[in-house]
């Protein structure tokens, strides 16, 4: 018999205040995104906006868009979303799209279609999409889920896609070029209009990934009118990806993916017209669709509007300047990129960036760490207005802190917490595999999860890395994790 599991089904409910209340405590350890002490995943513009949108979500929490005629209220605050969404990215009144959970399904639906247009219209049966290094995971994620081949180019010294270079990858089952505005890593914008040309010239798809920019930069435009152009004014732009759950700042699971056409987001949909059920037709991949997140997505666009997200966005390039002008007094520190808006990437001259990493998360601060180039990325947003002068004092004390951490100090009990830590993770054939590289960097550990990242490189080169990060998944979706 299989072993029985820590956390059985209750057999007597808990009451409303004790179910809340167990929550709030389990919430104690999040991210304390209210504080502006998070540089990723909450984008937060205030209280009076997210009790609003809140509200709103609230409104049509039960409602299911699954079948918009048994809602029309959710049909038409779709479609608005969608037109208002066209309206911001340059599209006139043929573009079109499809509201979806978030980043990663609307850009599964811009492959997805690429994929059956090119069927369609090319006979390509085996297709490749060419993306340059930076680009989004969400697009190896959607060439693995529907059988396409990823071409991936790198980017130039300066972070941003080369539009010549992708050229040369374009063959007889090319469908597919893609763009980021901006990119995650160093937040600089691709030089689309060269990508899409080539694409159009080519008779090739061309998305441009906006999930961050999308309702940040069409309004830094109006500040900045040197910014590169990416949306639907650019000739040869055939679909676009942007979430309104982050800088639109609606509640999760809201984003768009617009086509230059209904044509080509027909090629988006699933019919099925078999089922005893009844027959069956789904815009993307969800089912059920929460009609909260569409109230959600709707509310925000209406509650803060141009001048609002204008607003928004003027605050938010403050923040950036203040740490810009910081970072740029720091010697030990530098930023990759030549960033294009409210992301920058960190790194460091004489020091381990990830050790700084580590003595920022000690502060309290919560850093997403990179690769190549080794590097912390962080996300601004109006929240650190109220955070931004004591994380630049953080940042001085924590490059000083970073500088004294001599190697020979490293075998310290930190390192030990890392290792036990994994120990818990991973299974013991991997474990033991974990220990024979950290043994390699036993003079140098005891850096938190800088010593893990110092290793990154050897365990991907030696083939382990997939196979661990797969376990650690597998572990993290556990009760007992
Ligand atoms: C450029 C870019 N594209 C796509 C995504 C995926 O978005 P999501 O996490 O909403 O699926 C992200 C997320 O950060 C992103 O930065």
């Amino acid at each position: 018999m299989s072993k029985k599991s820590k956390i059985g089904f209750p057999q007597k409910g808990m009451s409303r205040g004790e179910v809340l209340d167990k929550i709030k405590a389990f919430k104690k350890d999040d991210a304390d995104w209210r504080a502006g002490r998070n540089f990723a995943y909450v984008y937060y513009a205030g209280d009076e906006i997210l009790d609003t949108i809140k509200e709103a979500f609230n409104l049509c929490f039960s409602e299911n868009a699954l079948n918009p005629t048994a809602f029309p209220s959710l049909r038409r605050m779709e479609a608005e979303v969608i037109a208002m969404s066209a309206n911001l990215l340059g599209g006139g009144a043929e573009v079109t799209g499809s509201l979806t959970s978030g980043g990663t399904e609307s850009i599964l639906m811009a492959v997805k279609t690429a994929r059956r247009w090119a069927e369609k219209h090319k006979d390509i049966k085996q297709p490749e999409i060419i993306l340059p290094s930076t680009a989004h995971p969400a697009f190896h994620k959607a060439c693995y889920y529907f059988g396409l081949k990823a071409v991936v180019i790198p980017v130039g010294t300066d972070f941003r896609a080369q539009a010549e270079l992708m050229a040369t990858a374009i063959n007889e089952n090319t469908v597919l070029m893609v763009a980021s505005a901006p990119s995650y890593p160093q937040g600089v914008i691709d030089p689309i209009s060269g990508i899409a040309a080539i694409a159009k010239k080519h008779d090739l798809l061309c998305h441009v990934d906006a999930c961050v920019g999308g309702f940040f930069l069409p309004f830094l435009k109006e500040l900045n009118s040197e910014l590169l152009a990416f949306d639907f004014s650019v000739e040869g732009v055939t679909s676009i990806s942007a979430d309104i759950h982050k800088y639109g700042y609606a509640a999760k699971g809201a984003s768009v993916v617009l086509y230059k056409n209904a044509a080509l987001r027909k090629h988006q949909f699933y019919v099925y017209t078999e089922w005893s059920g009844g027959i069956y037709g789904s815009p993307a991949i969800s089912g059920t669709r929460p009609g909260g997140a569409i109230a959600g997505a709707w509310a925000a666009m209406k509650h803060i509007g141009r001048e609002g997200y204008l607003q928004l966005v003027q605050r938010t390039m403050a923040v950036r300047a203040k740490l810009m002008e910081a970072i740029d007094e720091i010697p030990e520190l530098k930023i990759f990129g030549q960033p294009d808006m409210s992301i920058v990437c960190l790194g460091a001259n004489d020091l381990d960036i990830y050790e700084l990493g580590d003595e920022l998360s000690v502060m309290g601060w919560l850093i997403d760490r990179q690769q190549n180039p080794a590097s912390l990325h962080l996300t601004l947003t109006p929240a650190h207005e109220k955070s931004i002068d004591a994380f630049i004092m953080d940042l001085h004390k924590a490059v000083q802190k970073a500088k004294k951490l001599s190697l020979n100090k490293l075998s310290n009990k930190l390192q030990v917490q890392t290792v036990k830590g994994l120990s818990k993770v991973l299974p013991d054939h991997l474990f033991e595999k974990f220990q024979k590289f950290a043994a390699k960097y036993s003079d140098v550990g005891g850096k938190r999860s800088a010593a893990m990242y110092g290793m990154m490189g050897d365990l991907q080169a030696s083939g382990n890395l997939d196979e661990m990060i797969l376990e650690f998944l597998d572990k993290l979706m556990r009760e007992d994790a």
